[in-house]
């Protein structure tokens, strides 16, 4: 009996040029040409059409991406061509267009991105916190040690908008060394890195031994900081209880009891600015901003650096009694998490979302320092996207 000889090419690995892993997807079963696109089916049951323009456009070839940096280095086309051969080996997909170029797709990597799926991105979303939320804590050793601790905290810190790193070492600039594992210091009109103690001539409140209600930090800047870390080293003196607030949970409150004065906070862009010698720098928002879809997705909340508020006459009561009705549900007990920080506590949150105070401390009676930074959201998600790439 004759074998005939095999004409599929000699399977070798369909490179797609991406880092994030696409291999372990259900093997692509079908690929037929469709007046619109590709039809596939995956043998999982998924299906898909992908268009010819899309197909072109996320060639992976060293012609199309460059093979050291992975961008694109070709225009899309405007109008589309079908591929003239559509070949299926092993579970990858080669397409040969009308000008002789050939493009290979990896099937899990097509499967990843089918119009149906669910983008493939280890972000958690974040989820408000309900009366059952308990603050995630996350040891010092076990953040330092390996990839598990790491994205504990930063998944945590997505979710939650809060989370706690326990048992760090007593030891000067510890903020910053933790903060550069992630990215580089976000600076402010306070420094890369800031100390947190009451401090003669003080141009700030929180240097000096006053309680701080809730708030969040330099929203008076049109970019406020995404994350800060506060990192405590000395914490003996009465009192300067941390406090915590959701703003996203708060401001839902706020809806649906009243929806009104939610309007009038979204609605109504208000003056923040702080000044001292050197400085001013102002900027005209309102306390909460909304997606297109009409969710929260930034709190501004800063009493001490309102500026004058600067209203129609006729908006102003009516603005006041909605900034009341929110100071009040954000310092509702049932809405506020307090936690005394001990020395080589980490407390790190999301600053556009989640509110932060403290209570007044007795200077006289110990010593209260913590060091502070800030940090960009870009790089908190970019290095839980690497975390994840390894998991795997
Ligand atoms: C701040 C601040 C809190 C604290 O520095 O912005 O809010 O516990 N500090 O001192
Ligand atoms: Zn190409
Ligand atoms: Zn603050």
């Amino acid at each position: 009996m004759l074998t005939a000889p095999t004409l599929e090419p000699q399977a070798t690995p369909v490179e797609m040029h991406e880092l994030a892993p696409y291999a372990e997807a259900p093997r692509l079963q079908d690929a037929r040409a469709e007046a619109r696109g590709l039809g596939l089916t995956w043998e999982d049951g998924a299906r898909a059409r992908l268009p010819w323009l899309w197909l072109r456009d996320h060639c992976a070839c060293p012609e199309c991406r460059h093979p050291q940096t992975r961008e694109r280095l070709v225009l899309p086309r405007a109008a589309a061509e079908p591929a003239i051969g559509v070949q299926l080996s092993d579970g990858h997909l080669r397409l040969t267009w009308p000008d002789g170029h050939a493009s290979d797709f990896h099937g899990g990597w097509l499967h990843q991105r089918r119009p149906a799926a669910a983008p493939a991105d280890p972000l958690p979303v974040p989820r408000p916190w309900r009366d059952d939320y308990s603050l995630a804590r996350v040891r010092h050793a076990d953040f330092v040690v390996g990839n598990a601790g790491e994205r504990a905290w930063l998944e945590a810190l997505l979710r939650d908008g809060l989370v706690l790193l326990e048992e760090g070492p007593l030891a000067d600039e510890e903020v910053s060394r933790l903060a550069t594992r992630i990215g580089p210091l976000r600076a402010t009109n306070f420094g890369a890195r800031f100390d947190v103690r009451s401090k003669p001539n003080p141009n700030n409140a929180a240097y000096t031994a006053i309680g701080l209600a809730l708030h969040t930090d330099l929203p008076n800047w049109q970019h406020p900081p995404d994350i800060q870390l506060l990192y405590c080293l000395e914490n003996d003196a009465e009192g300067g209880e941390s406090q915590f607030a959701d703003g996203y949970r708060v401001a839902e409150t706020l809806r649906s009891e009243d929806p009104e004065a939610f309007r009038v906070l979204a609605e109504t862009p208000i003056d923040f600015r702080f000044q001292d010698e050197t400085h001013d720098i102002a900027v005209r928002a309102p306390i909460l901003s909304c997606d297109a879809q009409g969710r929260v997705v930034e709190v501004r909340f800063n009493n001490w650096i309102r500026d004058t508020l600067r209203l129609p006459e006729e908006a102003i009561d009516a603005w006041y009694r909605a900034y009341h009705r929110f100071w009040e549900l954000l310092h509702e007990p049932r809405h506020q998490l307090e936690l005394s920080l001990r020395p080589g506590d980490m407390i790190a949150f999301d600053n556009r979302r989640v509110l932060h105070g403290r209570g007044a401390f007795d200077p006289n009676s110990g010593r209260r320092h913590l060091q502070g930074t800030y940090l960009d959201r870009d790089p908190i998600e970019s290095r839980l996207r690497v975390l994840a790439r390894h998991a795997h």
